[in-house]
C-alpha cells in the first residue's frame, strides 16, 4: 500500500520515526512529508533513512513530477502523526500553504490523524469545533491518549502509541475498502438492533492522593469484544476502567461504541448498573477489585509516619448484582482469570464460580505471571450456568471474543 505519513511539529515526531518503521516492515511503501516545523524535530535525514524514499517538504521541489498532487492521488492511506492543534485547524480550513496541506486536499484515500498537544489546547472549544469538522468530512480520529504529557503535566493530549497508530489505520483501510461493506456487515450482523453493555480494564483503589491497590488488566479482551459485538451491528456502552495506552484507540472512532471512562470499582459498578438497564447483552470483562481501602487518606502517606497499616473492606460483586437485577430475556456473561496447575482444576474452578455467580456463561481463562496478561493472544473455555462446557478459543482476543458472542446468540436462540 501506498501510504503518506504528514509528521508535523511536535515532540511526539521522535515516536513517528517508530510508526514509519512498522509501515515499512509490513511491506508497505511510505512517503513521509514533514511540516518545515516538525523538521526541527527530527531531521530530513532520519526520514529518508526510515521510510527508505527521499523527504521534501516544499510544493516547488521535484515540480516536473508534480510531486503535490502526485503524493495525494497515489496514497491509499494518509496519516498525520503527530498532529499538532495548529495542523487540524489548518485542515478544517482546507490551508494547503505546504506540501502536506496541497497533499491533504489533493487526495480522496483514507485520512488518519494522531492528535498530539497539550491537554488545555486539545479540550480548547476551537480545537474541538474543528475535531468535529474533519470527523464530518470523514476524517478518522485515533486518540489522544490520557497520560504524562511533556511539561510534567497529565491528561488527554498525548499521541496514541505509533504501533496502534498502525493498527488502527490498517484496519480503516480494511474497513473502507469497496468490498468492506460485505465485510462489515457480513452474514453475521445477528447483533444489529441489541443493546450490549461491556466492562473492561483494572479498577484501581486509592490509598491515598498519590497509590492506589490494582491489576495487570490491558483492557484488550473487553475492548475487543465490544468491537466484535459493534461489527455485528450492535450499539455498545464499553464502560472502561484502566486500560493500556492505546487500547481504546479504535474503539474511540467506531461510531457504534459509546465509552465511558471509571477509576474504582464503585465507579464501574454505577456505570454498569446503568448500562444494564436497557441492554439485551451484559458483559462483566472488567477485572474489578474485591477490595478498597476502608479509609483513604487525603493526604500522601509518609516513610516517617511508620509502615502503614491498609485495612480492607469488601466491594461489592458487581456481576452478582447485574444478574439478581436482570431485565427479561437480558443474556449476562462474566468472566474468570484463574490459576491453576492443570486443565481439570481450571474446569472446576470455573464450574464453582459458575455456579456462585449465576451467570448465562462463564468465560474462563488461565492466568499466571508470565501468563494472559498485556498480550494480544488469550485462550478460553465457555461455560453455561450449569458448568458445562459450551465452547473453546484460542487466538487473538478478536477470535475470542467472535467465540463467546457466537455462544451468547446460541444460547440466546435456544431460548426462543
Ligand atoms: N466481578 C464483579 N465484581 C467484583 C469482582 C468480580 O463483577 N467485585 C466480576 C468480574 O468482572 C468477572 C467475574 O466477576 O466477570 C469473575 O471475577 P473474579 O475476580 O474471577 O471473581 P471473584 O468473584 O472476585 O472470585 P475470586 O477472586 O475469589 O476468584
Amino acid at each position: 500500500m501506498f501510504v503518506v505519513v504528514g509528521v508535523t511539529g511536535g515532540i511526539a515526531a521522535y515516536k513517528t520515526v517508530q510508526l514509519v518503521r512498522t509501515l515499512v516492515t509490513n511491506g508497505h511503501e511510505v512517503h513521509v512529508v514533514p511540516t518545515e516545523d516538525a523538521l526541527r524535530f527530527v531531521g530530513t535525514a532520519t526520514w529518508e533513512a526510515v521510510s527508505r524514499n527521499p523527504v521534501t517538504t516544499s510544493v516547488h521541489d521535484d515540480v516536473a513530477q508534480v510531486r503535490h498532487v502526485a503524493l495525494g492521488t497515489s496514497a491509499d492511506l494518509v496519516i498525520i502523526a503527530p498532529a499538532t492543534a495548529n495542523t487540524l485547524a489548518k485542515m478544517a480550513a482546507g490551508l494547503a500553504d505546504s506540501l502536506l496541506g496541497v497533499t491533504l486536499l489533493a487526495t480522496t484515500a483514507p485520512v488518519v490523524v494522531a492528535p498530539a498537544m497539550h491537554t488545555a489546547m486539545w479540550e480548547h472549544a476551537a480545537t474541538q469545533a474543528n475535531i468535529a469538522t474533519l470527523r464530518a468530512r470523514g476524517v478518522h480520529v485515533v486518540g489522544p491518549a490520557d497520560g504524562p504529557l511533556t511539561g510534567g503535566d497529565s491528561g488527554p493530549g498525548r499521541m496514541v502509541e505509533p504501533d496502534q497508530i498502525a493498527d488502527a489505520a490498517l484496519r480503516i483501510v480494511d474497513a473502507t475498502a469497496p468490498d468492506a461493506t460485505e465485510r462489515q456487515a457480513p452474514a453475521t450482523a445477528d447483533l444489529a438492533g441489541l443493546s450490549v453493555a461491556v466492562s473492561t480494564g483494572g479498577t484501581r483503589e486509592p490509598i491515598d492522593p498519590v497509590r492506589y491497590l490494582g491489576n495487570r488488566s490491558s483492557g484488550r479482551q473487553g475492548t475487543a469484544l465490544a468491537l466484535a459485538a459493534a461489527a455485528r451491528g450492535a450499539e455498545v456502552t464499553l464502560v472502561a476502567a484502566h486500560v493500556d495506552d492505546g487500547v481504546l484507540a479504535e474503539a474511540s472512532t467506531h461510531p457504534r461504541v459509546r465509552i465511558v471512562r471509571v477509576s474504582t470499582a464503585t465507579e464501574l459498578g454505577d456505570e454498569m448498573t446503568r448500562a444494564a438497564a436497557r441492554a439485551d447483552v451484559v458483559a462483566m470483562v472488567a477485572a474489578v477489585a474485591d477490595y478498597r481501602v476502608a479509609e483513604v487518606s487525603h493526604t500522601k502517606l509518609r516513610k516517617e509516619d511508620g509502615v502503614p497499616r491498609l485495612e480492607l473492606t469488601g466491594n461489592p460483586d458487581i456481576l452478582a448484582g447485574l444478574v439478581a437485577a436482570r431485565r427479561p430475556g437480558q443474556t449476562i456473561v462474566g468472566f474468570a482469570a484463574e490459576t491453576a496447575a492443570t486443565e481439570a482444576e481450571l474446569i472446576e474452578r470455573g464450574r464453582r464460580k459458575a455456579a456462585r455467580k449465576g451467570a448465562d456463561l462463564l468465560v474462563v481463562n488461565l492466568v499466571d505471571w508470565d501468563q494472559g496478561f498485556e498480550s494480544a493472544e488469550n485462550a478460553v473455555l465457555v461455560l453455561d450456568a450449569a458448568g458445562e462446557i459450551v465452547a473453546e478459543a484460542s487466538g487473538t482476543k478478536r477470535a475470542v471474543a467472535t467465540t463467546v458472542l457466537d455462544a451468547v446468540i446460541a444460547l440466546r436462540t435456544a431460548e426462543i
